[in-house]
């Protein structure tokens, strides 16, 4: 029985939920249950703030069978990670997850789909871009652009840069990947821009409208594609100047919205929804509609 027919959920109902501290301001809740009104699923999202100190308390009592999975947010992503008992290669590689699947069997499966949403918004804002063509290079060394280098290499992109203002955090990313991976600081930058494919900000410059990198996109190959992580505003300033050098963009909320997708398909066992526009709704949140 779905619960458009019975006006709220049954008994049967599917719950998953996302965690974070704080958690007040996620997203994802209306996300996921936009998409569970318009399937007509009989199904909740529900928010988590757990206390900083108890998280693994929290986790270790879901294992009972309370819900079907849990999105992770800041700051727990590691943990989460941690306190599974089997992770995707993605997640192993990332050191982090974003989703956690709780088993029948009281065991937990992590997952990570950050990765994937960025590679999802990538085709999705800049079809037919082969991130296999050219070099990356992802600016910023912290979570975010270490999921992104999973995510990329497994994809075939043939070198990722790594440029930080803290060189040795761009290190600890290149010792950790691998030869394809390579550690750069910023006055190296301009150098490295000539031949990439794709430029990545991984950092949280541009976060509520302040300046994005310091990046000279001018000397970027005029096929590049520019992305920013960062969503709020969603014409960044960094987003804002490969517009005007007629770059083609991709934004950080589209890899919010795509990073959903694969949790939903594990929640609740199917695709969501076509019929309602979630990012209309995300941009209206967002304040930008
Ligand atoms: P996240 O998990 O979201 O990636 P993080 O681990 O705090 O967050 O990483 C933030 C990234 O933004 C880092 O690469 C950081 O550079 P440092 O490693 O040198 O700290 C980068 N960052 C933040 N503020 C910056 C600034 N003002 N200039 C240059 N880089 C900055």
């Amino acid at each position: 029985m779905s619960s458009q027919m019975t006006g709220g959920l049954t008994g049967a109902a599917i719950v998953a939920g996302v965690c974070g501290a704080p958690i007040k301001h996620s997203m994802s809740p209306v996300i996921h249950n936009a998409w569970i009104q318009a399937a007509g699923l009989d199904a909740a999202y529900v928010p988590f703030a757990p206390a900083e100190d108890r998280f693994e308390a929290f986790i270790e009592g879901l294992r009972g069978g309370a819900i079907r999975g849990l999105n992770v947010t800041i700051p727990f992503k590691e943990r989460a990670l941690a306190v599974a008992d089997t992770a995707s290669d993605l997640a192993r590689m990332a050191g982090a997850a974003n989703l956690l699947i709780f088993e029948a069997d009281g065991t937990i499966r992590a997952d990570n789909t950050d990765g994937p949403g960025l590679l999802g918004a990538i085709a999705a804002q800049a079809p037919g871009f082969d991130v296999s063509a050219a070099p990356v290079i992802i600016l910023g060394a912290g979570g975010a652009a270490r999921g992104a280098v999973a995510a990329l290499l497994l994809a075939g992109a043939p070198q990722v840069r790594i440029v930080n203002r803290t060189l040795a955090r761009a290190g600890e990313l290149a010792t950790t990947f691998g030869a394809k991976v390579i550690a750069a600081d910023e006055a190296a930058l301009p150098g490295l821009l000539t031949d990439a494919g794709l430029v990545i900000n991984a950092t949280s410059l541009g976060l509520g409208g302040g300046d994005g990198p310091a990046a000279s996109l001018e000397l970027t190959p005029a096929d590049a594609v520019i992305v920013d992580m960062v969503y709020k505003p969603l014409r960044t300033e960094f987003l804002q100047r490969a517009q005007a050098l007629g770059r083609r963009t991709v934004d950080g909320l589209e890899m919010l919205l795509r990073q959903a997708v694969p949790s939903f398909e594990a929640f609740y066992g199917q695709t969501p929804p076509t019929t309602v526009d979630v990012r209309r709704l995300a941009l209206h949140l967002l304040g930008e509609a």
